[in-house]
């Protein structure tokens, strides 16, 4: 093997309980670099990021239009040129993305911005501010495009989003390949987005050649969207860079409603995301609420914000239960968000508890509300979102 790299599904890899036969067809073991080439039935190796041949081997892998997933500081993400329609339209279809759903440029360097937006968006004085202060960050920034970003990536808009991630892999991926690299979350479309390696083998593995490893993603949910075209100033997705800072650097920003009429224009993507474990999520608020009571034979999980919350719900649903007396307690699997109930911490966390309840098999999620400041905020659009897909 080489690059200290192993096979998808490997011993060293995620538990058999964490496997998804659905995306792990196809899945075959470790073959010679250049074997496949993200077809279908492509051998999936993990490599390690913090080894120059490895980004070097995947840096070439994107030269020559094949999709790689990648580590950035908020998810995974799976690239490709975004110079190069056809490699962005195979990163569509292994993510069984529909085409009305925009893609994200990633930049090594805030000053290639105005490579890819037109002068007068990009002039903006406040699109300085927020990079200077942000970049590399958290935040995404959608402004009027220049022709030569290819409309696949901005799936036919006069905008495109761009952003400098805050990861050494990332950052060494985008320079090594001398290209922009367009990149969704690397996960199936609708499903959760990963925020370690292993999710990534869980979701894509069979389907994608190379997956950099570079830890879990400190942030955990996606970035912070921010339209600043035309002298406007839109949060179009709340994340990974609380709208109270950027409010504290520019100045007030506008939010975005499902349902505002403009929304589907500014943000084609917005309705269509989910984030969806395979169990039905409920949030219940207030918490805890009689939805909390488990039927019998039925198997629930437990996403719960802080530790009093844990407790809330042990009791409600007919504890309290002693942490050791586990075979007690009503609930298939618990997790807890942020021990201390801070909502940073509950965003790190997140999707790697909705993926290990997804292992679970479960006939529902209940999940406890987090405070709507900071990152609070994306965790709740994420966690509603999960529960308005079933
Ligand atoms: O943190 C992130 O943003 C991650 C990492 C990999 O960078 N990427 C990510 O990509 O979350 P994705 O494709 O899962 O979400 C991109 C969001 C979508 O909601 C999409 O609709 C929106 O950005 N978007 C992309 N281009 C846009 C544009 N030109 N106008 C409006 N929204 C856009
Ligand atoms: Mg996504």
């Amino acid at each position: 093997m080489t690059h200290g790299g192993r096979a998808a599904g490997g011993p060293a890899g995620e538990s058999p309980a964490a496997g998804n036969d659905a995306t792990r067809e196809g899945a075959s073991p470790d073959v010679a670099p250049g074997a496949a080439t993200g077809s279908p039935a492509a051998a999936t190796r993990v490599l390690s990021g913090d080894d120059p041949a490895a980004v070097a081997e995947a840096a070439a892998a994107i030269r020559a239009g094949e999709p790689v997933a990648f580590p950035t500081e908020t998810v995974y993400g799976l690239g490709a040129d975004a110079l190069d329609s056809s490699a962005v339209a195979r990163v569509f279809e292994l993510k069984a993305r529909p085409r009305f759903d925009p893609i994200i440029v990633h930049l090594a360097d805030a000053a290639d911005l105005s490579r890819y937006a037109i002068d007068e968006d990009a002039s903006d004085p406040r699109v300085a501010a927020v990079a200077e202060r942000f970049w590399p960050g958290p935040l995404t920034l959608v402004l009027r495009r220049r022709e030569v970003v290819p409309g696949i990536v901005t799936a036919g808009l006069d905008t495109v989003a761009l952003r400098v991630p805050a990861h050494p892999v990332a950052l060494a991926l985008i320079r090594e390949s001398g290209r922009p690299i367009a990149a969704p979350s690397a996960n199936p479309f609708g499903r959760v987005s990963p925020t370690r390696a292993e999710h990534v083998v869980r979701q894509l593995g069979g389907r994608v050649r190379i997956i950099l490893d570079g830890g879990p993603c400190a942030v955990g949910v996606e970035s912070t969207v921010l339209f600043l075209a035309r002298g406007r100033a839109v949060l179009l997705r709340p994340g990974g860079l609380p709208v109270e800072e950027i409010e504290a650097t520019i100045g007030p920003v506008d939010r975005l409603d499902d349902d505002a009429p403009e929304a589907a224009a500014l943000s084609p993507g917005r309705q269509a995301s989910h984030y969806a474990p395979g169990a039905r999520v409920q949030l219940i608020d207030p918490w805890p609420g009689p939805d909390l009571a488990v039927a019998s034979g039925e198997r629930v999980g437990v996403l719960a914000f802080d530790d009093a919350g844990r407790r809330a719900a042990e009791f409600a649903a007919g504890g309290p239960f002693a942490a050791e007396s586990a075979a007690g307690r009503p609930f298939a699997a618990v997790e807890v968000l942020s021990h201390g109930g801070d909502p940073t911490e509950a965003a790190a966390h997140l999707f790697d508890a909705l993926h290990r309840l997804d292992a679970a098999s479960l006939d529902r999620i209940v999940a406890q509300p987090v405070p709507e400041t900071g990152l609070g905020r994306a965790v709740m659009d994420r966690l509603r979102r999960a529960a308005a897909s079933h």
